[in-house]
């Protein structure tokens, strides 16, 4: 079995924001284009460089994304931005190709059930097809992030086991994946299974790069942050004041929270590359565009050394 070993203190360690994702898609009013392309610049204002900032994906089975090469068309790339899109089958691929996108995180389910809801097609059919998508990539300069979806279970199905996501992560990485991301869509994950997980994926696919994408869901999701970190994982999404969650996933809810992550990595000695007062104002703006208390904790306290005015707190006079 492969042995883990924790993160060492001072670690860049990869924030990707998929707010622009998987937050917007669950979203049933459609948030123009310009807005979404706002929220994307001030992520990238605050020193989020990876970011998923869209999917190529049916509009009619998730119209939100129906601008997707629009809003890639519309942000202002800083140096160093790794931009990436959620594709689900080959026209996606062949979408995203001409998009000028960095990579592609394709999509599938560990569980038969969910893939058949989320794409339609069973999950031999999607990995079938990845094939096609790989092969169309390999002509282009677009790296491939291979996605599995309901990796820590699955919410019509119920456990997934460690041997399904090491056989997937193999294939992936026989195909030319340059990463795998475990997707807890309905936030299943505790931190035995990512523990569990992890380690059968290091030792079916050795030298494949992890990456760990938590929804919030059951109030663990940075826990298990914790636990990818003693495992040695250095990549994790998250999504802007904790939107997030799949329509075709019962009961789904927010991703793990930027700034909340951001904010547990800096205070426990991790480097993110991030402003946290700047991504706590992105967290803002992305609320009252989207027009309701988003879950995010950090950008309803702020920092956890900032100073309140006793004048403005009652005293507990009797
Ligand atoms: N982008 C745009 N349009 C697409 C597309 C893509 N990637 N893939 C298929 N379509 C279009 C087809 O052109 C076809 O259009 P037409 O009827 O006008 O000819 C239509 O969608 C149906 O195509 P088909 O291949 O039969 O797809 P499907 O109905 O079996 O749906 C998916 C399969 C994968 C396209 C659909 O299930 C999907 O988009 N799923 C994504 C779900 C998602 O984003 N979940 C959240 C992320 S985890
Ligand atoms: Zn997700």
């Amino acid at each position: 079995m492969a042995s883990a070993a924790l993160v060492p203190h001072g670690t860049r360690i990869t924030i990707c924001e998929v707010g622009p994702r998987d937050g917007f898609q669950s979203e049933k009013t459609f948030i123009p284009t310009r807005k979404k392309i706002e929220i994307a610049n001030a992520l990238f204002a605050s020193g989020i460089r990876h970011m998923q900032v869209t999917s190529f994906v049916s509009p009619r089975a998730v119209p939100q994304m129906a601008d997707a090469e629009a809003v890639l068309d519309g942000i202002d790339r800083p140096d160093g931005a790794w931009v990436t899109a959620l594709v689900p089958n080959l026209r996606g691929a062949e979408r995203a190709a001409g998009a000028g996108v960095d990579a592609v995180h394709t999509v599938l389910s560990a569980s038969e059930t969910h893939n058949r809801k989320n794409v339609n097609r069973s999950v031999d059919q999607s990995l079938d097809e990845l094939d096609a998508v790989f092969d169309v990539l390999s002509r282009t300069n677009i790296a491939v992030e291979g996605g599995i979806a309901t990796a820590f279970g699955c919410p019509f199905e119920g456990v997934v086991p460690p041997e399904q996501l090491a056989r997937i992560a193999r294939r992936y990485q026989d195909l030319g994946a340059s990463s795998v991301s475990l997707g807890d869509t309905t936030g299943m994950a505790t931190p035995l299974t990512v523990q569990a997980a992890i380690r059968a994926i290091r030792d079916a696919a050795p030298g494949l790069d992890i990456h760990l994408h938590f929804h919030n869901t059951r109030g663990v999701g940075l826990a298990c942050v914790m636990t990818g970190l003693t495992e040695g994982v250095t990549h994790y999404d998250a999504a802007v004041g904790g939107l997030g969650g799949c329509p075709f996933a019962a009961g789904a809810t927010g991703n793990i929270c930027t700034e909340d992550l951001a904010y547990l990595l800096q205070e426990s000695g991790y480097d993110t590359g991030v402003d946290l007062e700047r991504v706590i104002e992105a967290a803002a703006l992305t609320q009252d565009i989207i027009g309701r208390a988003l879950p995010g904790q950090v950008l309803k306290a702020g920092p956890r050394l900032k100073r309140h005015d006793p004048d403005l707190t009652v005293t507990a006079a009797g």
